[in-house]
């Protein structure tokens, strides 16, 4: 009896030790300052024809908006609008947008996110347009309640550096320090720009 009752507690403290070794893996997986925040990556960027970096096919902020999502375990989530009537040529998208944001138009959005409130910290990327949030981020912006969310801006430029304060703070959201940098280094230098990105991260506790 002596014997299977000393079988049973080795085997008991054996599987302990496989189960908090597992959970001991999970979580130091994923660092200790991500553990538990849900992340939600939401950006705005546009291909084609950009300042300095000539014809593109993946936008400036795009590729900032991956390396976070990335770095973060985050989900991404594009802005993209419904009637896609912005130009490809750099010239007439500056005046497009130009008019947009006169007119403070809305431009409808695609799709709509169940799950936002889930969220507990999401990142908000965009490029700079004319000193501004582009139109379509702030639709983007009010069509959720980011009343008590952390929000950690961020936005490429090509020498204006960070647009879209006064927007940000209308939302009621915990606004994290912001993070700007110029689109060509975003999309010509990677290795710079992931080390940027990763600074910052880590100044906002990720
Ligand atoms: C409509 C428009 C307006 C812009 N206005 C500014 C500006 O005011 N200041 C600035 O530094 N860059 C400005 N830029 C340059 C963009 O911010 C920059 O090229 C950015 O990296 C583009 O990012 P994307 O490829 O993600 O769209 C503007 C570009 C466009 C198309």
């Amino acid at each position: 009896m002596k014997h299977i009752l000393l079988v049973i507690f080795v085997l008991f403290i054996s599987a302990a030790g496989i189960v908090f070794a597992t959970q001991n893996k999970q979580t130091s997986n994923k660092g200790v300052a991500n553990m538990g925040k849900k992340v939600l990556v939401a950006y705005f960027s546009r291909t084609g024809e950009q300042y300095s970096v000539g014809n593109i096919t993946e936008g400036n902020t795009a590729i900032i908006a991956k390396m976070i999502a990335d770095k973060t375990n985050g989900d991404l989530f594009e802005i993209k609008v419904k009637n896609d009537n912005y130009p490809n040529g750099y010239d007439a998208l500056v005046e497009y947008a130009k008019k947009e944001k006169q007119a403070q138009l809305r431009p409808e959005i695609i799709g709509k996110l169940d799950n936002f409130d889930s969220y507990d910290t999401i990142f908000i990327g965009y490029p700079n347009w004319w000193a501004d949030l582009p139109m379509p981020v702030y639709t983007f912006l009010e069509s959720y309640d980011f009343t008590g969310k952390n929000v950690a801006p961020f936005c490429t430029h090509e020498g204006s550096g960070f647009a879209g304060k006064q927007g940000l703070s209308k939302i009621g959201a915990n606004i994290l320090k912001d993070f700007a940098l110029y689109g060509h280094i975003a999309q010509n230098d990677r290795i710079q720009a992931d080390k940027q990105v990763s600074q910052w991260l880590e100044n906002i506790g990720f």
